[in-house]
């Protein structure tokens, strides 16, 4: 029997569905938006992990603009500019990752109610400017492994969500590095 030309993949692993497939799955379930039939993660999981994320920017968020205000002596200007990028940085995050939760059919947790218990960093309020960097950047590091490890986990099932995740992380170690700076600069 001859081969039909080009419908054959050039390996034994499975190519793009073909055009009628993609267009009846999707039709079914429309209800579901941009969730469809192909989306391979788990959407559960995803959620979840996504709103201890948003937890955790939600508490950083809190955190940079006690530090903000709190921030005196003779650096605190300098000091206090970078800590409100950050919260309105991390507030940019958490503004991201509720809006890819509703995207998934999911409700993103506002809730002040064991918000603390969620978030992977901690809130804790430093006693002076160098003690309130060093609190960030721990808070910062902690949000580095935990925005690597959900990266891995998503890994190939949705692309979008790890695009976003990869951004994230990008900035989160931007910060870990300003506050890095700041430190030595400081202790000069
Ligand atoms: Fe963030
Ligand atoms: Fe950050």
């Amino acid at each position: 029997m001859a081969e039909q030309s080009g419908a054959k993949p050039v390996s034994d692993k499975p190519f793009l569905t073909d055009v009628k497939t993609l267009r009846e799955r999707a039709r079914k379930h429309i209800e579901q938006g941009a969730i469809t039939e192909g989306y391979s993660a788990d959407r559960d999981t995803v959620v979840k992990l996504l709103n201890e994320a948003l937890a955790t920017e939600l508490i950083c968020v809190l955190r940079y603009k006690r530090h903000y205000f709190m921030a005196t002596g003779i650096n605190a200007e300098s000091v206090a500019t970078e800590f409100l990028q950050h919260a309105n940085e991390e507030q940019g995050h958490a503004d991201l990752i509720a809006q890819r939760i509703v995207q998934l059919g999911g409700a993103p947790n506002f809730s002040p109610e064991g918000l603390a218990t969620r978030s992977h960093a901690e809130y804790v309020e430093g006693n002076d400017l160098i003690d309130m960097i060093k609190e960030d950047l721990v808070a910062e590091r902690i949000a580095i492994d935990s925005y690597r490890e959900m990266i891995t986990y998503v890994n190939t099932d949705d692309p979008t969500t790890r695009r976003m995740l990869e951004g994230i992380l990008a900035m989160e170690e931007e910060h870990a590095d300003d506050l890095v700076s700041l430190l030595e600069t400081i202790a000069k």
